[in-house]
């Protein structure tokens, strides 16, 4: 099978829903592209999923790139695209182009994701001027928790919406192939969708975009057990499977039933006595 490309997503505005989830590894990449994805999103989430912090705004683009390799080795068939980090596109457009071909080029990403609109449009348009494609990102963006004064829903109000359909339409005139709406109630998201001629891909945003994304551990029940957005739902909840798993591991281990002698390597018998009679000899000499 072939690559998905950032194009082809393009295409698909209006045909089939985009399906899109996290990843942050190599075999959480196995298991995004076995079970279909059209887009693994390298997230900056890894920040909260995977390395345990507060928000996404403790990873820069070393991390990123580490990560974006791990899922790219998995050879997906699904588009890979990496999350441009928290200032990592904030200081120029020399810098962010800089960045982004990092995880391009050592991360193997097909494209980069961006948050923000209007404000953004200088650094999106100088990556897409270096040939690399990218996925916008509006509504609640976590790396602005800070202004936003927590994760709040964002575009409740009709100005604050109107805002968001601006900018989406200028993400779009400018060449994105793709937009993240998070966290926006559904009509503004319908609204965002209907008006651009690009694809949008909701989180928390209602069944009205032209595709979804979801973090892969709160898809599989696999997260630390913190507060889960009413957005999410889990499918399956692999956190205390593994607990279980465990557990009767150890019970095993604790009563001798593993490792069975299945689970063993063997000595052929032959030298076996060879060995044991060196090993008695040379203790009777010893004496
Ligand atoms: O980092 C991430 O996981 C994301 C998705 C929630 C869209 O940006």
């Amino acid at each position: 099978m072939s690559r998905v490309t950032a194009p082809e997503i393009r295409a698909r505005k209006g045909e089939a829903k985009i399906r899109m989830v996290t990843a942050y590894d190599y075999p959480t990449a196995k298991i995004a592209d076995r079970a279909g994805a059209d887009i693994i999103l390298v997230g900056d989430s890894v920040a909260n999923v995977v390395l345990g912090y507060a928000d996404t705004l403790s990873v820069d683009t070393d991390v990123m790139v580490h990560h974006t390799a791990a899922v790219t080795r998995a050879e997906p068939n699904a588009l890979v695209v990496g999350d441009m980090p928290w200032m990592s596109f904030h200081v120029s457009p020399e810098d962010t182009v800089r960045n982004a071909a990092r995880l391009v080029r050592e991360g193997g990403a097909a494209a980069v994701k961006i948050e923000g609109g209007r404000k953004r449009l200088d650094v999106i348009t100088a990556v897409l001027d270096a040939e690399i494609p990218v996925m916008g990102h509006l509504g609640l963006t976590p790396q602005s928790v800070n202004v936003m004064g927590g994760y709040r829903v964002q575009g409740k109000r009709v100005h604050a919406a109107y805002e968001m359909i601006s900018d989406a339409q200028a993400l779009t005139d400018a060449g994105v192939f793709a937009i993240v709406l998070e966290g926006v109630p559904d009509r503004v998201a319908q609204i965002v969708t209907a008006e651009v001629s690009v694809p949008t891909i909701g989180i928390g945003a209602g069944a009205g975009c032209d595709g979804q994304v979801l973090v892969m551990h709160d898809v599989l029940g696999l997260g630390g057990g913190e507060y889960v957005p009413k957005f999410v739902r889990s499918y399956a909840d692999l956190a205390s499977d593994a607990v279980d798993a465990l557990e009767r591991f150890f019970a095993d281990v604790e009563s001798g039933a593993f490792p069975s002698a299945d689970e063993t390597y063997h000595m052929p018998d032959e030298s076996f006595e060879i060995l044991k009679d060196l090993v008695e000899s040379e203790t009777s000499a010893d004496r």
